[in-house]
C-alpha cells in the first residue's frame, strides 16, 4: 500500500467513525427513557397512599394521582389553556392555574377561566399493587361546559 492508499482509507476510516459517533449521541439523546419523564410509564404509589379527598403528586409522571370513587385516574399537570403547571390548592379543594385563573375540580374538571377543557389524564394500571401512570397515553381532559362528575364544591379561599 503507498502513501496516497493509506491515507484515503485513514480520511474514510475518520468520517465513519465520527459519523458513527454523531448517530450515537444523537440517539442516545432523544430516546425515551423507561420510568422517567414523560413518555414513558412511571411506578408510583400504593393504591392505598391515594386518599379520597385530595391528590397526590407525582413529580416524576408531572401528574396528580387522584381517586374518583374507586378509580385512581392520573391527571397531567400541564394547563390546557397554555400550558402552565397548575398547582393544587388545599384551602378551596380545587386546582388553580397561577397563568390565567382556569379552576378545575378535584377530578380535573374545568369549573371555569379561558381552559377550553379539564386536565389530560394518563393511562393507569395497578400492577403488583404498585400504581403505574403511563405518560404516552394520553385521554383529553371534559370539554368545558361538561357537567362535573363529583360533588365537591369549593371549599373556602383560593390560592391566587
Ligand atoms: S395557562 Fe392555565 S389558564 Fe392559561
Amino acid at each position: 500500500m503507498n502513501r496516497r492508499d493509506f491515507l484515503d482509507r485513514g480520511w474514510k476510516a475518520g468520517f465513519v467513525m465520527i459519523g458513527a459517533a454523531g448517530m450515537w449521541t444523537s440517539w442516545d439523546m432523544l430516546r425515551p427513557l423507561p420510568g422517567s419523564g414523560l413518555g414513558g410509564v412511571v411506578k408510583t404509589v400504593a393504591p392505598s397512599e391515594v386518599p379520597s379527598d385530595s391528590p397526590v403528586y407525582i413529580r416524576a409522571a408531572k401528574s396528580y394521582l387522584t381517586r374518583i370513587d374507586d378509580e385512581i385516574v392520573a391527571l397531567w399537570q400541564r394547563c390546557p389553556h397554555l400550558g402552565c403547571r397548575v398547582p393544587w390548592c388545599e384551602s378551596s379543594g380545587e386546582f388553580q392555574c397561577p397563568c390565567h385563573g382556569s379552576r378545575f375540580n378535584r377530578a380535573g374538571e374545568v369549573r371555569s377561566g379561558p381552559s377550553p377543557r379539564g386536565l389530560d389524564r394518563f393511562a393507569v394500571t395497578v400492577v403488583d399493587e404498585v400504581v403505574e401512570v403511563d405518560t404516552g397515553m394520553i385521554t383529553e381532559g371534559f370539554p368545558l361546559g361538561t357537567p362535573e362528575t363529583i360533588d365537591e364544591p369549593v371549599q373556602g379561599a383560593g390560592c391566587r
